[in-house]
């Protein structure tokens, strides 16, 4: 028993190494190398040039905007006379949000005051003949006001309480802010990208102040200017300002990061994109594009009444949508690509496999070659098969050898104990005497062999320990 666990244990130590069977096919061959060159050119050009894949990559980039605009316009409408527009004015809301909305038409009607006046022809609900359809304290659905009871016949709609004159007019054809073309946009957009512990800012270090005044962001010419104007913004997006600016719309525009952090840090630069968010090509004068609202401001007359002045706007919507990765060089993914590379060509090996043993007019054959057959009992007359194959009658000594090996190896199975010859001769002439008289089994071992399987079949119960037994009564 403890030489079995020994022997476990020593060939645990063993080294096996695969052998193969080289198939002389020129056609598989072919095959298989241009599937090789395939996987190491995916590999190579696609997972690594392509991809990056030798690169940790995140794609979770936390960033902050921060929007200025410039420039003034002054407006004169028939309502309201003349009117100074800053920013503090045109911008919605003002602080400098990564989406903002500026002023480019408005419908005001101003000195509104709490009152009584005829409901707007263009409140459905507001319309009426007769008194009775008005009722006293009902709410005008989709109105301005509450209905008094009234019906007023010079509208043909009911009074109501309200801020009186409630709005009416269109808007104009013309945006009435036209110099908002000429508005400047200042974009500053801080990044992050915490896994890989970098940040940079789209405003470059270089850039300095009175560049910063005067430059206006192009794609060719300055791709690093942070400040944009309204119109180009407008144009890029495929539309024109006047489009835009009557009734309202919503621009995007994209920063976007792919940083590769390998590269130099000066390498790593926004890139921005601008398209219109609120019209598809069809709907473009439907009533789903555009964008305006309403707000009031809110004043004091000398006597104290409070009145105020409504103003509809129309204008143009902004939304910067910042996104990025970045990748850096990174042990792990690398190693990962290379071995789904290989695995690849494993399937390479498992497909050429496939046709060699199986699709070809030749493949029994190489099955034949490829799959040896070894049942248990078979095994010992294969092995003498190729041993006789092999070692022809020249190789005496090298069979001696094993002969002896052999013999020691049957002590212990068979608990017979023999006299230590190192003679390899003595060894020999009673095996083959043995052999000659009983055993097929041994045929390796003597230097007489058989020369027909025949007699092997017929004589193959012959246990190897009756063979040794001869051997030593002799
Ligand atoms: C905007 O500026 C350009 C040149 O800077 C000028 O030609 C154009 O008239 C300006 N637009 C408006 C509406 O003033």
């Amino acid at each position: 028993m403890a030489r079995t666990w020994g022997n476990i244990f020593f060939s645990l130590l063993d080294y096996k190494t695969e052998k193969f069977v080289i198939a002389k096919n020129k056609k598989v061959g072919v095959l298989f190398r241009l599937f090789q060159l395939g996987v190491i050119g995916y590999l190579i050009g696609w997972v690594f040039l392509w991809k990056k894949g030798y690169q940790e990559t995140e794609e979770a980039i936390q960033s902050s905007v921060i929007t200025k605009l410039k420039g003034v316009d002054l407006t004169n409408s028939s309502q309201f006379g003349l009117q100074l527009w800053g920013a503090e004015d045109y911008v919605i809301p003002p602080q400098g949000e990564r989406i903002f909305f500026v002023v480019t038409n408005y419908i005001v009607t101003p000195n509104q005051r709490l009152g009584y006046c005829p409901e707007s022809p263009k409140v459905p609900d507001g319309l009426c003949n007769y008194d009775n359809e008005c009722v006293e304290g009902e709410t005008v659905i989709a109105g301005h006001g509450v209905k008094t009871g009234r019906c007023i016949n010079d509208t043909g709609t009911c009074e109501i309480h309200a801020w009186c004159p409630v709005e009416h007019g269109q808007a104009p054809s013309e945006p009435l802010l036209s110099k908002a073309e000429n508005f400047t946009i200042f974009v500053k957009n801080f990044i992050k990208f915490p896994k890989l512990s970098f940040s940079k800012s789209n405003v470059l270090p270089t850039a300095n102040k009175t560049y910063l005044k005067t430059c206006r962001y192009d794609k060719d010419h300055h791709p690093y200017c942070p400040i944009f104007l309204v119109r180009d913004v407008i144009n890029w997006t495929g539309y024109s300002f006047q489009d835009l600016a009557t009734k309202g719309g919503s621009v995007g525009v994209g920063i976007e990061w792919n940083c590769d952090l390998d590269k130099d840090e000066s390498q790593c630069n926004p890139e921005y994109s601008f398209t219109r968010l609120d019209s598809s090509i069809n709907s473009q004068n439907s009533v789903t594009s555009g964008y305006n609202f309403r707000f009031a401001r809110y004043y004091n007359d000398a006597a104290g009444q409070t009145y105020r002045n409504l103003f509809k706007v129309y204008g143009i919507r902004f939304d910067i949508l910042v996104n990025g990765k970045a990748g850096r060089f990174s042990i792990i993914p690398t190693v990962i690509n290379i071995g789904s590379g290989l695995a690849l060509m494993g399937a390479g090996v498992f497909v050429c496999d496939m046709i060699l043993l199986y699709m070809m007019s030749k493949s029994s054959f190489y099955r034949e070659t490829k799959f040896e057959a070894v049942t248990k009992k078979q095994s010992g007359k294969h092995r003498e098969r190729k041993h006789v194959r092999h070692h022809g009658h020249h190789r005496q000594d090298g069979r001696h050898k094993r002969e002896e090996k052999q013999a020691t190896e049957m002590q212990p199975l068979t608990s017979v104990s023999c006299q230590p010859n190192n003679n390899p001769e003595t060894q020999i002439k009673p095996t083959a005497s043995a052999l000659k008289t009983h055993s097929p089994e041994r045929k390796p071992q003597g230097t007489v062999s058989f020369r027909t399987q025949h007699a092997t079949e017929k004589q193959k119960n012959i246990s190897p320990v009756s063979t040794l037994r001869t051997q030593r009564k002799q």
